[in-house]
């Protein structure tokens, strides 16, 4: 596996957020052939207005050139009232809009993740991410789904639990979103 960068992002903006503890899990689990390049600045990213596109706010231009620079992006998502939070949504709503080189989510490989203190682990959440994703065109993967429900309970020590079926499965999340990020690479080696 060459190096590649993966642009981390987290959707929610709390201190104790259980979604930054598990990309801090992820992390730790990875090869290290991977560079996780972790956006914690979610909070500096303002309302859409689009009044205010041009110049970009300060904090989407960082937000948009990291991921232009990364190879794949890995979201943790948040569920609030069985969505993605409104604060993952507004940066995705910047995200989506054209700037010279393009949308910067389109064509790239995004893994998404998630964990909720609720019985369904975020997974009404990330559908939600996964069809606003689909209309971004960005290469979203579809398999392996990692939910972890009653993440306050898993993640209570900042690790996911020994003997847990989850390190396994997150390992396969990053093994198919560095897949995916091959893929894109050998279509665009052929001028695709
Ligand atoms: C406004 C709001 C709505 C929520 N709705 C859901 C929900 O639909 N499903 C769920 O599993 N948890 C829900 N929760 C609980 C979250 O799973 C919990 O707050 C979780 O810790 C949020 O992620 P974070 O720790 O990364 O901030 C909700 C929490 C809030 C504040």
């Amino acid at each position: 596996m060459s190096n590649l960068t993966i642009l981390a992002l987290s959707g929610s903006l709390r201190k104790d957020s259980l979604n930054t503890r598990l990309l801090t899990a992820v992390t730790r689990l990875a090869p290290p052939e991977l560079t996780f390049d972790v956006f914690g600045d979610l909070a500096a990213i303002p309302l859409f207005n689009e009044d205010d596109e041009h110049p970009a706010p300060s904090a989407v231009a960082q937000l948009r050139h990291r991921i232009r620079a990364a190879d794949g992006v890995l979201i943790a998502t948040p569920e609030y009232n069985a969505a993605m939070p409104g604060v993952l949504k507004n940066a995705l709503d910047w995200l989506s809009r054209p700037v010279a080189e393009g949308p910067v989510l389109e064509h790239k490989p995004v893994a998404i993740i998630g964990a909720s203190q609720g019985p369904l682990g975020t997974i009404r959440a990330q559908l939600n991410l996964r069809s606003v994703l689909h209309k971004m065109n960005a290469d979203a993967l579809g398999q392996p789904e990692f939910v972890l429900p009653h993440a306050h309970q898993a993640l209570a020590d900042g690790e996911l639990p020994a003997g847990s079926p989850s390190p396994a499965i997150l390992t396969a999340v990053v093994d198919g979103l560095v897949g995916l990020i091959e893929h894109r690479r050998a279509l665009a080696s052929l001028g695709r």
